[in-house]
């Protein structure tokens, strides 16, 4: 069996932003019949939050807006993950520059900012920490998250011929 292609998405505590593009990529992944060929999972640069479910707030968002969360935890990036995920999406420059500093120099992991990916925000491309905002910052994660998503999906696919 070939192994399939690998897609780690990456913040800081894993209970709001990369969560939340975890849940709408598996989504978009299931709704294209290739659950079988990709493979999707999330993580921290930060461990505090490791083995908990995504904040209630992001749940409550995503879940108004058709995806559900629940069944996610939290977990901290680890070195192995850079052969384990093909694809692997910081959501900031801040996470970006951490796992940089962790990536063996022989890795063959994409490492980029999630952002190159949403066609319509000027530089920087970072989806913004809602955390210690308000609903808005909630709802604009979800935003750049599905646009994000739909276009990462469609390069993955050229990518791979799937
Ligand atoms: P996230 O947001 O990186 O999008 O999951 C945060 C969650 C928790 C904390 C910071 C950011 N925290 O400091 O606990």
């Amino acid at each position: 069996m070939t192994k399939k292609v690998g897609v780690l998405f990456v913040c800081l505590g894993n209970i709001c932003r990369s969560p939340t593009a975890d849940g709408i990529f598996r989504h978009l992944v299931k709704a294209a019949s290739l659950g079988d060929k990709i493979h999707v999972d999330s993580c921290g640069t930060g461990g505090w939050h490791a083995g908990e479910a995504p904040d209630k707030r992001t749940q409550a968002h995503a879940k108004e807006r058709g995806y559900d969360l629940s069944m996610l935890r939290g977990r901290q990036f680890k070195k192995s993950d850079f052969e384990d995920f093909q694809y692997i999406l910081c959501m900031d420059y801040d996470n970006l520059a951490n796992i940089k500093d962790l990536e063996p120099v022989d890795s063959k992991a994409i490492l980029q900012l999630f952002g190159e990916y949403c066609e319509h925000q000027g530089t920087p491309h970072a989806v913004p920490d809602p955390y210690y905002g308000g609903a808005d910052g909630f709802e604009n994660v979800i935003n750049m998250v599905e646009e994000g998503c739909r276009n990462l999906l469609e390069k993955i696919r050229e990518d791979h011929s799937l």
